[in-house]
């Protein structure tokens, strides 16, 4: 997309919660592959999917720096949790101040370790999951997560077009093959339907059939 247009998407979207854009500043100022962050665009689309659903239980694989947490968060019903998977130890308290500056501390549960040791203890039914860990994994993740998921619920995957690389048949990138067999097994997965809105870097929206 063209910068002007991107501006303009910018310029006619809620502007960004402030506790927000200093998360954003600071995780590009402090972090390695700060582009791994969320954004302003796709964080209030996920906010306001979240306020939508209301749910109760939220789960997240791969936490970053908390931005798609805080959003996802502020969707949940009054006593909702959100438990948010990372296994980088080293950004638990940078996310965790912001969940506090947020005034989400309460209802936001951080876990950390691999999500694929971790989500089989994990016994809670889910009304939303975002799978934003290693796109290796996704496939993974979603059968850990498929039978955690209540019926009517939704699943949303970041990153399924991966830089436009999904089309690449045959591609050597381990990822976007990560992401390649993802996309192939959710489509033509009997229990769920799906749809892949072209927002930033392509997010799916998955429903298991009630
Ligand atoms: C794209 S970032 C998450 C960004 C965050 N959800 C956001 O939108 O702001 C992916 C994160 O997943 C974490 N991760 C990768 N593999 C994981 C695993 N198996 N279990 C838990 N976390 C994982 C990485 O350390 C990284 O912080």
């Amino acid at each position: 997309m063209n910068r002007k247009l991107e501006q303009y998407l910018s310029e006619h979207t809620t502007p960004e919660d402030p506790v927000l854009e200093d998360l954003y500043r600071q995780t590009h100022i402090r972090f390695v592959n700060p582009n791994m962050s969320t954004g302003q665009l796709q964080g209030k689309f996920l906010e306001l999917i979240s306020k939508m659903i209301k749910p109760e239980n939220i789960l997240e694989i791969g936490t970053f720096t908390g931005y798609s947490a805080i959003c996802l968060a502020k969707g949940l019903k009054p006593g909702g949790k959100l438990i948010t998977i990372e296994i980088n130890d080293e950004l638990t308290a940078f996310a965790r101040s912001y969940f506090c500056r947020a005034g989400l501390d309460s209802g936001i549960i951080q876990l950390t370790g691999n999500a694929l040791d971790i989500i089989p203890d994990i016994n809670l039914m889910f009304d939303l999951v975002f799978i934003d860990g290693d796109k290796r994994e996704y496939v993974d993740y979603y059968r850990l997560i498929i039978d955690k998921v209540k019926p009517g619920g939704f699943i949303l995957a970041d990153n399924v077009l991966w830089g436009g690389k999904v089309t690449e048949a045959g591609t050597s990138d381990q990822q976007a093959s990560g992401i390649i067999h993802f996309n192939e097994m959710i489509s033509k997965e009997a229990a769920v339907e799906n749809v892949i809105i072209p927002i930033r870097d392509g997010l799916m929206l998955i429903r298991k059939k009630a």
